[in-house]
């Protein structure tokens, strides 16, 4: 069985992390999402329970779609949940040289587990989780970028 695993924030998911999990998911037997709980960044907008809430919600039409969280090194991880594939986005080129040294340490640490990059549709190519963030905050329009559960979460946090 081959296991991949979606790794970040997702702080809250956005369609562009969706596109990548609806895509990827058909790449393998199981796809798990793990939530980072990462201590090199600021709490964030939503608790890691929120996040993983958000992520059951809007991929439980996705069958082989699994939800879980992590701390600690991401090969570490996959080594536990016996993934050999890390999957991961590019939205354009400047997430590149990022990605490649993330996959390259990765690769120096765990030669067996392999980073497989995804182009981001292009509709998708501007968008992260704190525009999706910024835009809440300042009452700008946020409903065609991310699941609506996440939206309707986001209005709810917000006021
Ligand atoms: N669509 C929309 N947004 C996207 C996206 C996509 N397809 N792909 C990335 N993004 C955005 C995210 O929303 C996030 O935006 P934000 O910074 O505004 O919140 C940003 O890009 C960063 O992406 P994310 O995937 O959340 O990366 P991360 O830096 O938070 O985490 C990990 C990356 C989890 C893979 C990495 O930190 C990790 O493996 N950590 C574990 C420690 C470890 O193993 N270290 C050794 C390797 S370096």
């Amino acid at each position: 069985m081959k296991t991949g695993i979606y790794p970040g924030s997702f702080d809250p998911v956005t369609n562009g992390h969706m596109d990548i999990i609806e895509r990827s998911c058909k790449l393998v037997d199981k796809l798990i999402v793990a939530v980072l709980i990462n201590p090199n960044k600021d709490a964030g907008l939503f608790s890691i329970e929120e996040r993983i809430e958000m992520l059951k919600e809007s991929t439980k039409h996705l069958l082989n779609v699994e939800i879980d969280s992590f701390s600690g090194l991401l090969v570490d991880y996959a080594h536990y949940k016996n993934a050999s594939i890390v999957v991961r986005g590019l939205r354009a080129i400047m997430d590149l040289e990022r990605e490649m040294q993330m996959a390259q340490i990765n690769k120096n640490i765990a030669a067996e587990v392999e980073t497989v990059f995804l182009v981001t549709r292009a509709k998708y190519s501007f968008l992260s989780s704190s525009a999706v963030r910024e835009l809440a905050l300042f009452n700008g329009a946020f409903d065609d970028l991310v699941p609506a559960y996440v939206s309707a979460k986001l209005k709810s946090k917000l006021e």
